[in-house]
């Protein structure tokens, strides 16, 4: 995400700002560690997966529901074994991607690549159909994930999140309007250019390529029809004239990062969908505290309705003010369908997405879930993208059973886990610990009233998230972005991008301690066995290598200085991959963008308790051990991670270029001699020698 659709207004207007005298307990208490990162690995409870016993058959069934091959992996590999292979890169701002000596990057479905022979190949000059995009992959690409067939490295399903759109790149000569209303063929161009990708991928001689008119291959489109499940469904939130019964909604929107589940499906998060929708009347209050826009919506889509060829109110939906006698004569309720994770099975081309209303409603950035363990609930963490918003865990009522790691009816295994269960949020408290304070009717909210007695039921509390989270006082945090779980030792990580409003009047707390904090950082935690608590340190401080120690805390230097963290995801082998969004399409306004493009970097963390505090974990003592691993070309975010099996390859997503990548090559670190219509694009890197990536 960008700054075009960035939410930047405060909308916690809570008081939750508790903890503002902490910074200076908190500096007290900063651990120092000594030794490399590695080194330290070796004294914790840390185990790591191993590679997963991965198949190179190049053979795989096409048939649906075959084996995802994603069972979750023993921990075997000592920890002493992996080391990060590679030198740190210098800082590089060119209009083109940047990797190690011995790696190789290839550009694979950029926007506008068909997926199948109903599109038309892409057209340097923007004039592709609104059914082309239906046909071939989105824009801006986010969250992803691989899916091997028959546990494959060389041939699977890539689910890619396309996030928003650049009007000005997806049309000849940008967005128009014709007396004051937006072109019908524009707005299903663009609805159909949001949404989710699933490309069936393999390789040919090492390159891998998009398996055109596989019967895997899938687009899911701001209008593609899909189920609501839990407490939402079927309540008179959600009723519409496309679906009174108020089970189905209409389109994903804004997908920005993802998760994956144990059994086999991918997750997509729905993160600033809220300012799509408009309403010109009064607001309720759930509309305000989400930011549902007041005059148009984000791209005027609303301004298409009433023409001769809309269909079941395709345009007229993103105008949710109140106009008929009720809900089954307007789409007052259509916005309510929005905000939630998505679930979809990859493997099932015929399957429908199920909306997952019981993980809360609200700017989810994506979904990791915590380490499992046989015959204990499962655990599901998500952030919510904006200033002061919160943290989120979703625990099912339903205890893990390995079986169904194997089950092929993967939306039931969802309905057993993702439709029952407890939403929590965190507070973060200043000595290190944390309470995920439950969001039911029964807890205790302030002046002595509980959440049921302030929303009434379990439905009203997931469609004003944010507002339950505020009354029952969880710790504004810094924008959390992407959660990782590791997967030896269930340690879970959450980058928090940054927080310029973070100032004097709203104070800092212990696990957002930095005024200003234009750099942003990653906070960790491991949840107790069996409570509702949690210990926490915080992990990495972002920073400018030449900022003063009270800014750079972690003791980076020109190797390895970063900003504005986002992306996050653990390889099964232990190896933590950042990626960043330094907002730098914004004008280059911190000292690390002015230096660097946005970039991915590896690290290799020992497990909690080898410090004790609340961090950082990285300091000047061991901040060698995390190596730049990628840079991206100029303005462009580095966002969205998948490896195969064997770590041969990896995958990550350059969203929102200038100038990249370079016709007539698919080479991605070539700088254009000219100037290029710009695409986002997912980026493949592997080894020229064909080895282990990272190591
Ligand atoms: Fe879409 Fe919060 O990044
Ligand atoms: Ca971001
Ligand atoms: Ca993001």
């Amino acid at each position: 995400m960008s700054k075009s659709i960035t939410d930047k207004v405060i909308r916690n207007a809570s008081g939750n700002l508790p903890f503002s005298e902490i910074l200076q307990r908190n500096l007290s208490r900063r651990a120092v560690m000594r030794g490399s990162l590695a080194a330290l690995a070796t004294m914790g409870s840390l185990g790591l997966a191993a590679c997963g016993g991965s198949s190179d058959d190049d053979d795989a069934s096409e048939t649906p529901g075959s084996d995802p091959g994603t069972t979750p992996t023993t921990p075997t590999t000592p920890p002493e074994a992996l080391k990060l292979g590679f030198d740190s890169l210098p800082a590089s701002m060119t209009h083109a991607c940047v990797v190690p000596a011995g790696y190789v990057a290839h550009v694979l479905g950029a926007w506008g690549t068909p997926l199948n022979d109903n599109a038309q190949p892409w057209d340097r000059n923007g004039n592709n159909s609104a059914n082309d995009l239906l046909n071939s992959t989105g824009m801006h690409h986010d969250g992803m994930h691989y899916f091997p067939l028959e546990g494959s490295s060389t041939e699977g399903l890539l689910v890619v999140n396309h996030e928003y759109i650049d009007q000005g790149a997806l049309h000849p000569n940008g967005a128009t309007r014709v007396a004051g209303k937006r072109p019908v063929e524009e707005v299903r161009k663009e609805i159909n250019a949001h949404g989710v990708a699933v490309m069936h991928i393999r390789q040919a001689n090492g390159r891998w390529e998009i398996v055109n008119n596989s019967r895997y291959n899938r687009r899911f489109t701001s209008a593609t029809a899909m189920k609501l499940a839990g407490p939402v469904a079927g309540s008179d939130w959600v009723k519409t004239p496309f679906s009174p019964t108020g089970a189905m909604v209409r389109g994903t929107n804004n997908n920005c990062g993802n998760g994956t589940t144990p059994w086999g499906t991918y997750i997509t998060a729905e993160e600033n969908w809220a300012s799509c929708f408009v309403n010109t009347g009064t607001r309720p209050a759930h509309q305000v505290r989400v930011g549902v826009s007041t005059a148009t919506g984000r791209y005027g889509w609303e301004s298409a309705a009433n023409d001769a060829s809309e269909v079941l109110g395709e345009f007229a939906r993103f105008n949710v003010t109140p106009s008929g006698a009720d809900a089954t004569q307007d789409w007052r309720n259509e916005v309510n369908g929005f905000g939630y994770l998505v679930e979809i099975d990859p493997y099932d081309p015929n399957s429908i997405a199920t909306k997952r209303s019981a993980m809360g409603r609200f700017a989810h950035e994506g979904c990791a879930y915590g380490k499992l363990e046989a015959g204990k609930p499962i655990s599901f963490y998500s952030g919510d993208d904006s200033q002061f918003e919160y943290l989120y865990r979703f625990v099912s009522e339903a205890v893990w059973d390995p079986k169904d790691a194997e089950r092929t009816d993967r939306l039931a295994v969802g309905a057993k886990y993702l439709d029952r269960g407890t939403l929590y949020v965190a507070r973060f408290d200043a000595d290190g610990s944390g309470t995920w304070l439950p969001l039911t009717p029964a807890s205790a909210g302030t002046g002595g009233r509980t959440l049921g007695d302030e929303f009434g039921s379990q439905e009203n509390i997931i469609i004003n998230t944010r507002g339950a989270a505020d009354f029952v006082g969880a710790t504004p945090m810094d924008r959390p972005e992407w959660t990782a779980t590791h997967p030896g030792n269930g340690d879970v990580y959450l980058s928090l991008t940054n927080n310029t409003r973070r100032n004097a009047a709203a104070g800092v707390n212990a696990a957002n301690p930095r005024l200003n904090n234009v750099n942003g950082h990653i906070v960790r935690w491991h949840d107790e066995a069996g409570a509702d608590t949690f210990k926490w340190e915080i992990f990495v401080f972002g920073s400018n290598a030449g900022a003063d120690a009270d800014t750079n805390r972690s003791g980076l230097t020109a190797m390895n200085e970063l900003a504005s963290p986002d992306g996050l995801a653990f390889d099964d082998r232990g190896i933590l991959w950042i990626q960043t969004d330094n907002g730098i399409d914004n004008g280059r306004n911190n000292d690390v963008a002015r230096t660097i493009n946005d970039q991915m970097l590896a690290v290799i963390p020992p497990a909690m308790g080898a410090s004790s505090g609340t961090g950082p974990v990285i300091n000047s003592a061991n901040q060698a051990d995390l190596r730049r691993f990628f840079v991206g070309p100029n303005e462009a975010e580095i966002t969205g991670f998948a490896f195969t099996p064997d770590y041969s390859t990896i995958f990550l997503n350059v969203q929102h270029p200038v100038n990249w990548p370079a016709y007539d090559t698919d080479d991605a670190t070539v700088a254009s001699a000219a100037v290029v219509r710009p695409r986002s694009s997912t980026v493949v890197i592997q080894r020229a020698d064909g080895g282990k990536i990272g190591v």
